[in-house]
């Protein structure tokens, strides 16, 4: 899969090389690349933003850096080219969920561009929406200062998801909110830490009820923590 990310802050995404996805780059599954914006301005300030039409606060990015940008990435030249997904964090976007990740992990080219400031032209969503599948997305109901750190989440969360990035496959599906359901607490050695047992289903050796019992445990936690997720 190929990723391309664009931000003002391409240091952010540095944490990208560490770990499952660092390992995912090196052997060639996870083309992932950070874009500086900055590389397709052409003033001597190298500027990315300017005031809004029609006032208010803050400042708003201006559209021919994202046009440039998204002119060299979305057509890679290369035969077979498919259209991008060009997804663009925004706390007014469609919430982010394992479902998202699951569905945007099957495509061929993500492009993320990370939106500062008060947010992008909204012609730019416009215009990408000629060179592929437009999705805002938001990681949840909150506001960051800035998309790097919701597109450093989404990525780990979709490249996870890619074929071979994740060593042990099965440690896919027992998780939290694959099956709609929390995950079950887990356990390790010592048996007993600090006057504290560990279930003792969990030592029988009876696999039948140690998964009868971790379901329970699911749906417990999941009626407490979660109830929203039980609902339909
Ligand atoms: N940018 C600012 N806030 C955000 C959020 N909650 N999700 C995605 N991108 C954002």
């Amino acid at each position: 899969m190929r990723i391309d990310v664009v931000s003002i802050f391409p240091s952010y995404f540095d944490g990208l090389t560490l770990s499952l996805l660092g390992k995912a780059r090196d052997s060639g599954i996870l083309d992932l690349t950070v874009r500086d914006l900055r590389d397709w301005t052409h003033d001597r300030h190298r500027t990315v933003d300017d005031t809004p039409y029609g006032g208010g606060a803050g400042m708003v990015m201006k559209p021919e850096p994202w046009g440039a940008a998204l002119d060299e990435l979305a057509h890679s030249g290369e035969p077979g080219d498919t259209r991008p997904t060009i997804i663009f964090p925004s706390p007014a976007g469609e919430v982010f969920t394992q479902a998202t990740a699951r569905d945007l992990a099957t495509r061929d080219h993500l492009i993320f561009g990370c939106g500062r400031y008060e947010g992008i032209d909204e012609r730019v969503f416009e215009y990408a929406a000629d060179l592929g599948e437009v999705r805002l997305i938001s990681l949840g109901d909150y506001v960051l200062n800035g998309g790097e750190v919701a597109v450093m989440a989404m990525v780990e969360a979709i490249g996870r998801l890619i074929p071979g990035v994740v060593g042990n496959p099965e440690s896919l599906v027992e998780e939290s909110h694959e099956d709609g359901l929390l995950e079950y607490p887990s356990y390790t050695k010592p048996s007993v830490w600090r006057d504290r047992e560990v279930p003792p289903i969990l030592l029988s050796g009876n696999h039948r009820a140690i998964a009868d019992w971790r379901r329970e445990q699911q749906l417990e936690r999941t009626r407490r923590r979660r109830p929203d997720l039980l609902d339909d």
